[in-house]
Parts: structure tokens; sequence; C-alpha cells
């Protein structure tokens, strides 16, 4: 039996509602759930119910935001809450994405607010970790992603560990071209893992990999067993180069 794979579209700030529907239109003529493939689908918070709405026929689909607010409201101009996201017909949301840590300057306290936020409204979090290229050829990597790791997950319950994904994205991967090696990725995958079961994770925690994944490297990638699926920028703006890249693997 093929392994249960999770396909994960950040569409980033591309897309508004008027392409973000078109797309998922689009993409559900092409493509038909499989069994055992999880899609989830990152639009802007602007085109969360318009992509939440043309997909809502699929089984297989979820619909996350790409950033949440911890408070549940009040006055915080320009911030979404979980329950807005959620209204809006989003399931879940990134916590921590690179561009939110150091565009926005993030920090690990911030996006353990955000998975706490998320985990207590009853929404996925999608926490991504990973080093930059200096941590990386100074031999941080593990203890940067596990730093990241721990912070935002210290102290949960085995149950919200077991609600919660992992998406491991090398920063200097992402947007790039580059690629860790599907090994190097492997290794990084193994000692979340083994990091997660300190934490309290009961069973197989879903880890994912990101950065500059495309239709070329994705079957490389998931023949690591240690990869449950794929976080996905660039690659999946498209709706015909999406479709075939969720056709690879499994
Ligand atoms: P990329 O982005 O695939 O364009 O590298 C991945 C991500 O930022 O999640």
């Amino acid at each position: 039996m093929s392994r249960r794979l999770i396909y994960a579209a950040n569409w980033k700030m591309h897309h508004g509602p008027v392409a973000a529907r078109a797309f998922a239109e689009r993409f559900s003529a092409t493509v038909e759930p499989r069994e055992g493939r999880e899609l989830w689908f990152f639009p802007p918070a602007v085109s969360i119910s318009a992509t939440a709405d043309a997909l809502a026929a699929r089984p297989d689909a979820t619909v996350g935001a790409q950033n949440v607010y911890w408070e549940q409201k009040g006055a915080f101009t320009g911030e979404s809450s979980v329950p807005l996201v959620a209204e809006a017909g989003a399931r879940g949301a990134l916590v921590g994405h690179s561009e939110r840590r150091h565009v926005f300057g993030e920090t690990d306290a911030d996006t353990a607010r955000k998975v706490a936020a998320l985990l207590d409204g009853g929404l996925v979090p999608m926490l991504c970790v990973g080093e930059t290229l200096a941590e990386r050829e100074g031999g941080d990597t593990e203890r940067v992603v596990l730093r990241q790791l721990r912070a935002a997950l210290e102290g949960r319950s085995a149950d919200e560990l077991g609600r919660t994904l992992i998406a491991y994205e090398p920063v200097w991967a992402i947007g790039t071209g580059r690629n860790a090696t599907p090994a190097d990725a492997a290794a990084v995958h193994r000692s979340i893992r083994a990091e997660l079961a300190r934490l309290g994770t009961a069973g197989r925690a879903s880890v994912l990999y990101g950065g500059s994944v495309n239709a070329r490297n994705i079957l490389a990638l998931l023949a690591e067993d240690e990869l449950d699926g794929v976080l996905v920028g660039g690659a999946s703006l498209d709706p015909d180069g999406w479709a075939e890249l969720v056709g690879l693997g499994g």
C-alpha cells in the first residue's frame, strides 16, 4: 500500500479571489481525488473564502491561512484571528514560515502563541522550521530547527501534537532553485521526528519538506520515506503545473 502524502500549495502574495477561484475550478476539472493523497491550499487571506468555496466538493482538499494573529479579536489593524479565518473557510494555517520569520521579524515566541491559538480554536497548525545558509554552513542546522520546534510546541498535549503538521524548509532553498539533497532533508526529518517523540507525539508525525520543490525533483525527494509530503511555493502557482506535481509520487 502506498503511504499517505500531503501536497501543500503556498501561494504567498499571489492569486486574488477571482484568480483563486479560477485556479480551483481548473484544477478540479483536471485532477480527481486519489486515495492516500491530501491537498492543502494556502491562498492570501483575501482569497480564503473563494478558494474554500470552489473546493468545497473535494474531500481531499483543505484550505488554510498563510498567517494568523493569536488574539481572538480587537484593535489589531491588519491582522486576522483564528475565528476570522475559520469563518472564511480555513481549517488550518502556516505558522513561522521563513518569510514571516525573516521578512516580518516573527519570533519563536510569536510562533508559540500562534500555534496555541490555532490548536485552541480547533484548527491545524502547519509549523514551518528551517535554518539559514549561514546556520547550515556553521553546522547549526539541527540546533536551530529543534529550537524552533521546541519553542512552538513545548508543553502541548499528545493529542495537540498529533493535530500539528511540520514543514521543514531550509531558508536557503526557498525560492532559490536550490534544494537540500533528499538524504540531507531526510536526516533533518529524522531529527525532527525524534524531537517530536521527546515532546510527546504519539505515533508518526507528518513532516513535509519545502524549498524549490518542482516536477523535476519531487520524485527523488519523496523517494525518502522520511518525507510525508511537500510544501510548494513557486511551482504551485499554475493550476496545470500543480496538477502535474500532485500526480507525482505516492
Ligand atoms: P518555493 O517556496 O517552493 O517557491 O521555494 C516554498 C515555500 O516558501 O513554502
